[in-house]
């Protein structure tokens, strides 16, 4: 048994079963063991298993209160041994994403305080839980979602949260483009599924995801339409598939998005810029569009009343990653897809910013500050 991957200008790619069901017969994690990633929060079980032996401390950034870049402190935490169903992964590649940014700031609430930020990594497995099968110490495994806490040199996790890195990408290309990658699947394969002929917009289209959904949209035989808001950008976006790119920070996105399209407007928009975006993406889409926000990099969208979808038939949706890779089967297809995209050449994976995890606190300020372009990798 096997994936079968469809590629749709490119050839199936088969990846074998065996490499993406490690876990099936994992035994479910008892609820109280269901743990952040540190173990400074695990339950007496785990911690009469860690007073066995002296506690192996690594390095992990902290964040104790909410605010500023600033707030990611570079600290010694105590890590245990891995329980039932888990691994310990010692990271080689972290990717940074805008959700990290989120949870700093309080947009998103953290489960516990203080906390490791973190929802992406790729690493060695250096030790198994009691029991666990089909996932051995020295496989390469790659995580993005829930638990949180992947600034870290080492990290407990699931071990059917995580899926096995094919041999032929890197930790970091693997790093950069598992929950991004992901993400421009579940958008453009199934929350709103493109097609040859329709026209999407996508904004932030320089971004970390956005570049590889406009790749993966014109793939699909889409016109796609960018906006970034630097020439640099600009160009990376026309070498990422975009056929129309817009500077929306010089010129109106929503009559150049008019203009391109005749007045019909656009099929759908990927908007994760959020508040500064939100109405003007409205008013780009067609009877009958479909408006996919799926981010607030500008800030937090303002309430929508019905009657604002009323007068072009408009659906909305606000989809997240975790919700669309919910059941291990949906995370081994959706990972399986953008590994073989990568290895077929549909997708091109730019990372663009590479920083030391103790560096943290300048490469979120990057971010925010619209500095970076494509992946950003945290190397610990
Ligand atoms: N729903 C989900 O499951 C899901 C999953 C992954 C990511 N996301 C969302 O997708 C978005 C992109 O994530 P990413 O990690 O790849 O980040 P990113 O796109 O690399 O960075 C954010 C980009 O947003 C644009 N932007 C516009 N206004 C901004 C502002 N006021 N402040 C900061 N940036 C602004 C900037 O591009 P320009 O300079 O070109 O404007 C910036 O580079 C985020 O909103 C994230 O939350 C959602």
């Amino acid at each position: 048994m096997g994936l079968r991957v469809k590629s749709w200008n490119h050839p199936s790619i088969f990846i074998p079963k065996q490499l993406f069901r490690p876990s099936h017969s994992l035994r479910r994690l008892p609820s109280s063991l269901h743990s952040p990633s540190l173990p400074t929060h695990r339950k007496p079980f785990a911690r009469a298993l860690a007073t066995a032996a002296p506690p192996k401390m690594v390095k992990a950034i902290r964040v104790h209160q909410l605010g500023g870049p600033e707030v990611l402190k570079w600290e010694d935490v105590e890590i245990g041994e891995p329980g039932e169903g888990e691994i310990r992964v010692k990271n080689k590649a972290i990717g940074l994403n805008f959700i990290d940014v989120y949870f700093r700031k309080g947009v998103y609430k953290a489960p516990s305080m203080p906390f490791t930020p973190g929802m992406e990594a790729v690493g060695e497995v250096v030790a198994v839980g009691p029991g666990l099968t089909g996932r051995e110490v020295g496989d390469i495994v790659a995580y993005a979602g829930n638990p949180m806490g992947s600034y870290a040199e080492e990290q407990i996790l699931p071990a059917n949260k995580v899926v096995p890195v094919p041999s032929s990408i890197s930790p970091v290309i693997a790093a950069s483009v598992m929950l991004k990658g992901m993400t421009a699947q579940f958008l453009v394969r199934r929350c709103f599924k493109v097609e040859p002929g329709h026209t999407v917009l996508v904004h932030a289209a320089a971004g970390g995801v956005g570049s590889l959904l406009c790749q993966w949209a014109n793939a699909l035989g889409a016109t796609v339409i960018g906006t970034v808001s630097s020439r640099e950008k600009a160009a990376q976006a026309k070498e990422d598939g975009c056929h129309h790119v817009i500077n929306y920070k010089e010129e109106d996105f929503v009559l150049h998005v008019k203009d391109i399209t005749s007045g019909t407007g656009v099929d759908v928009v990927y908007d994760s810029v959020g508040k500064d975006t939100f109405q003007g993406s409205l008013a780009c889409l067609k009877t009958r569009g479909y408006m996919v926000s799926f981010g607030q990099s500008s800030g937090t969208v303002d309430p929508v009343p019905l009657s604002a979808l009323a007068p072009k038939a408009l659906f909305l949706t606000r989809p997240s990653l975790m919700l669309y890779t919910e059941t291990r089967d949906e995370l081994l297809e959706t990972a399986g897809e953008v590994f073989a995209n990568i290895a077929s050449g549909v997708l091109r994976v730019r990372v663009n910013h590479t920083y030391h995890l103790s560096d943290a606190a300048q490469a979120h300020a990057d971010l925010e500050s619209r500095k970076t372009s494509g992946s950003v990798v945290l190397i610990p």
